[in-house]
């Protein structure tokens, strides 16, 4: 069983898909710890709604980035954490932090990266729309410490359609990203995930 950490800034709507996932025992894996930098985040109702534990660690309250970072390490590890879901966290990680969890870290971005990396939140969306793009969607993948860099490990498509706003087509990529959320941690729990460069290998 895999025991995952989830980092979360906000809603937390991917966490709870994880979260559902793994209570309908879909998941060799199980959320045994939610970190939250927000203290009114709605993730962590939803996770003391599971009874997991919930933290709040604001970055607010350390002098900089690597006190914040050993903080959550601290959590983490101390939580046995065999896998990092970052899961809508608005904070950039180091590459210490990476480092210390190598291809154990996944984020997801609502579009399909490569294109459309480095914007976050609807600024995403409205880059897709500006860009007149046909298509969107998701994409999980393991952090690196590229921002947005790293090996692809499940990517869901949407169309775009022509009279859409930023929120409907986050409404529409949103659905895709719960299934390819679980989807990702099934794989990566399953021991299916080969990583060779940027190329993630699903094994059958
Ligand atoms: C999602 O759109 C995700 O792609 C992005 O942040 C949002 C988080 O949504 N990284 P939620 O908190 O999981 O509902």
């Amino acid at each position: 069983m895999v025991r995952i950490g989830a980092l979360v800034s906000g809603r937390g709507s991917n966490l709870q898909a994880i979260v559902d996932a793994g209570a309908r025992r879909e998941l060799n894996a199980q959320v045994v710890v939610v970190i939250s930098n927000v203290a009114d985040a709605y993730a962590l109702e939803r996770a003391r709604a599971h009874r997991i534990d919930a933290l709040f660690v604001n970055h607010r309250d350390f002098p900089d980035r690597a006190a914040f970072e050993a903080r959550l390490i601290g959590e983490l590890d101390a939580h046995e954490v065999g896998l990092v879901c970052l899961a809508g966290f608005m904070r950039i990680l180091s590459p210490v932090f990476v480092r210390h969890y190598p291809l154990r870290i996944m984020n997801i971005h609502p579009a399909l990266l490569p294109a459309f990396a480095g914007f976050y939140g609807h600024h995403v969306h409205e880059a897709v729309l500006k860009s007149g793009a046909r298509f969107s969607g998701c994409t999980v993948h393991f952090v690196t410490e590229e921002v947005d860099g790293g090996p692809i490990v499940v990517q869901r498509v949407v169309p775009v359609l022509g009279c859409d706003t930023p929120d409907e087509l986050a409404a529409r990529v949103l659905v895709e990203e719960h299934k390819a959320y679980v989807e990702a941690i099934r794989l990566f729990a399953a021991g299916a995930l080969d990583v060779d460069g940027k190329r993630v290998k699903v094994r059958e």
